[in-house]
């Protein structure tokens, strides 16, 4: 027997698994003291009413014999991926049925992608980044290049003609920095990436936050995308399915020669037995129109959260980007803190938890993420206790 020695290459536990040891082990030398949490990108708004009734409905289907369903197909049911096609279409982009794959969320396909891939394929990460692409292809042993975003470059990297890679992540809006490509910007990763015969897996699971015209939300907005792109999109930000559990991926016909299609399709028809029927009912539910209005008003509300954490950081003078077109917030480590450090800091003196810059990349230190998804509530509170503890 031999283990997969690439794990030693990662670190023992996961960032945000790092964290929340972190924070239960303070919790419980301080059982007293209220923690309020702006660390992981977790939801805490219920399910919307036309969601929940979709759940409710797909419940009672299967709990009578005439209704219930067993297997079902492992790419997903057609109605759910037809409502996904209409919401594409919304945006002037075509999708077929048969491009899309319905699966547990963005971060599985992410992990599971890598499958069709050689394992001596070149990967070009943006540093810093969501940390699943580079665990999961440190695991897989691929050589890995990093590209730096940098506040000078607004924390998007551009293509460099002189780099040779053959998988490009990008993630946008950026988780951790909030950052957002503009459909011009994502052009040229779309021209590097057919000139080069790469391929970009494309993490479109914040896109619903964004909000000015402009900017990309989704790959296939730039011309030649089709051939060169796969999308991944998930709604637990979207309409708060973090611990329901959908998303979905795109693989393109015309990706390698068609080649990529029917592969993720035989990858996931021999690993995966498809999302629950009652998931994807409840999925199905999003796209209707009191779904998409209840979920807007959702996303509205963790932007209202943003604006309040912004204000504050303004008020007192930190450099922070993001918050506008995306739940996340990226700001400066205040008096010279390295990210860890800050960390510490927050929870210890205000029981306020962010997650360290420098656990998305090396260029992440001396930086700190907030997230908007708490409560309006915690928000504030956490909001009133940062801005004490800084202005002291
Ligand atoms: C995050 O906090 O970065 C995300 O919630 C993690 C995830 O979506 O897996």
């Amino acid at each position: 027997m031999k283990l997969n020695e690439n794990y030693f290459n990662v670190s023992d536990s996961y960032l945000f698994s790092a964290i929340a040891g972190k924070v239960a082990a303070y919790q419980a030398a301080h059982p007293q003291k209220k923690v309020l949490r702006l660390g992981i990108g977790d939801v805490t708004l219920p399910l919307a009413p036309a969601v929940v009734s979709a759940l409710r409905a797909a419940s009672e289907e299967m709990g009578k014999s005439e209704t219930f369903r067993g297997y079902g197909p492992e790419q997903g049911y057609l109605f759910l991926k037809s409502a996904i096609a209409g919401y594409y279409k919304e945006r002037g982009i075509r999708v077929d049925d048969g491009e899309i794959f319905v699966s547990d969320g963005a971060k599985s396909d992410l992990g599971n992608i890598l499958d069709i891939f050689g394992r001596d394929n070149t990967v070009l990460i943006p540093d810093p980044v969501y940390p699943v692409y580079v665990d999961t292809n440190v695991m897989a042993g691929r050589k890995i290049l990093y590209m730096n975003a940098s506040r000078e470059n607004g924390f998007l990297p551009m293509p460099d003609y002189s780099v040779d890679a053959d998988l490009i992540y990008l993630c946008s809006p950026n988780n951790p920095t909030g950052a957002a490509y503009s459909v011009r910007q994502l052009q040229q990763w779309v021209d590097y990436a057919n000139a080069k015969g790469a391929v970009i897996l494309y993490d479109a699971a914040y896109e619903c936050f964004v909000s000015e015209d402009g900017l990309a939300r989704s790959v296939f907005c730039a011309e030649g995308a089709k051939t060169c792109a796969v999308e991944f999109c998930s709604l637990s930000k979207m309409a708060g399915f973090t611990g329901t559990r959908c998303g979905w991926t795109v693989v393109p016909e015309r990706l390698a020669q068609g080649k990529a299609n029917k592969m993720w399709l035989r990858r996931q028809t021999t690993k995966f037995n498809g999302v629950p029927y009652i998931v994807q009912r409840a999925a199905e539910a999003v796209f209707s129109p009191e779904g998409r209005r209840q979920t807007a008003e959702n996303v509205d509300y963790y932007m209202n959260n943003a604006r309040v954490i912004a204000q504050a950081l303004e008020e007192l003078g930190i450099w922070f980007t993001g918050g506008k077109n995306s739940p996340y917030i990226w700001l400066e480590c205040p008096h010279g803190m390295d990210s860890w450090q800050f960390f510490d800091y927050l929870l210890e003196n205000a029981q306020v938890v962010g997650t360290p810059g420098a656990g998305f990349g090396v260029n992440g230190e001396g930086y700190f993420r907030l997230t908007a998804f708490g409560s309006k509530e915690t928000t504030r509170e956490a909001v009133a206790r940062i801005k004490d503890l800084l202005s002291r």
